[in-house]
């Protein structure tokens, strides 16, 4: 898969894709992630990239032309399909990310200023996403968000593949609690149930912990689930 991230700040991306499994990813060829700079698009000889929004206002808009041509210069197939990162998006999910890991070519556009010149969604942007409400200084974190996160579903980009199915949001619920070495920690026990090798047993404690903190922390996803009548006896066994 390629990505080609079009921003006015480049080296916001840079160290985020040099390290950990991105980078690795990278270096071995299973994805190419390329950060574009937008101003070197700009025709004027300032080399301007944005400017006073038509009907006046606060701030600036990012110009159409250098933005166009960005897109011009990496879009060699037809079919890549174009981002914009804005706070007026739909909000990005983990369904979306496993279907973009589908794609063969993303181009992401990071927004700043005030905005976009409205023409560069109409004729290019095939989905504008937000990472959450709450308003960026530029759109550079959430193509970082989106590229992690869809990356994650490539094959051979996290060491252990089990581990993009099994983690939270997988089955429509959170994770349950984990831990490792020491057994006794500032006294905290491991609870007993992980040192039994007994793995039914393992599987149903961690299927009730995870429900009850889906409960907790994202009653929207709880209300989603089908739950079985062993999973209702449990939860009704473990609340307090
Ligand atoms: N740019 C500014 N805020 C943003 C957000 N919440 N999501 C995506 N892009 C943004």
């Amino acid at each position: 898969m390629r990505i080609d991230i079009l921003t006015l700040l480049p080296g916001l991306l840079e160290s985020y894709l040099q390290e950990g499994m991105i980078g690795r990813a990278c270096r071995e060829g299973l994805i190419q992630i390329n950060a574009v700079q937008i101003r070197d698009f700009a025709t004027d000889r300032h080399k301007t990239a944005d400017d006073s929004p038509y009907g006046g206002g606060a701030g600036l808009i990012m110009k159409a032309e250098p933005v166009a041509a960005a897109i011009k210069s990496v879009k060699r197939r037809k079919k890549a399909r174009v981002l914009l990162m804005s706070p007026q998006g739909r909000t990005f999910t983990h369904t979306d990310a496993r279907r973009l890991a589908e794609d063969r070519h993303i181009i992401i556009i990071c927004g700043r200023y005030e905005g976009i010149d409205e023409r560069i969604r109409q004729k290019y942007v095939d989905e504008e996403f937000s990472i959450g409400d709450y308003v960026l200084t530029g759109g550079e974190l959430a193509a970082l968000v989106i590229t992690d996160a869809t990356a994650r579903f490539i094959p051979g980009v996290l060491g252990n593949e089990q581990s993009s199915q099994d983690e939270s949001f997988s089955a429509g619920m959170l994770e349950y609690p984990q831990y490792t070495k020491p057994r006794v920690f500032q006294k905290m026990e491991v609870p007993e149930v992980l040192l039994s090798g007994n793995h039914a047993q393992i599987n149903r404690w961690r299927r009730t912990q995870g429900l009850l903190k889906t409960m907790k922390n994202r009653p929207d996803l709880f209300a989603g689930l089908q739950l079985t009548e062993e999973d209702k006896k449990e939860i009704e066994n473990n609340c307090d």
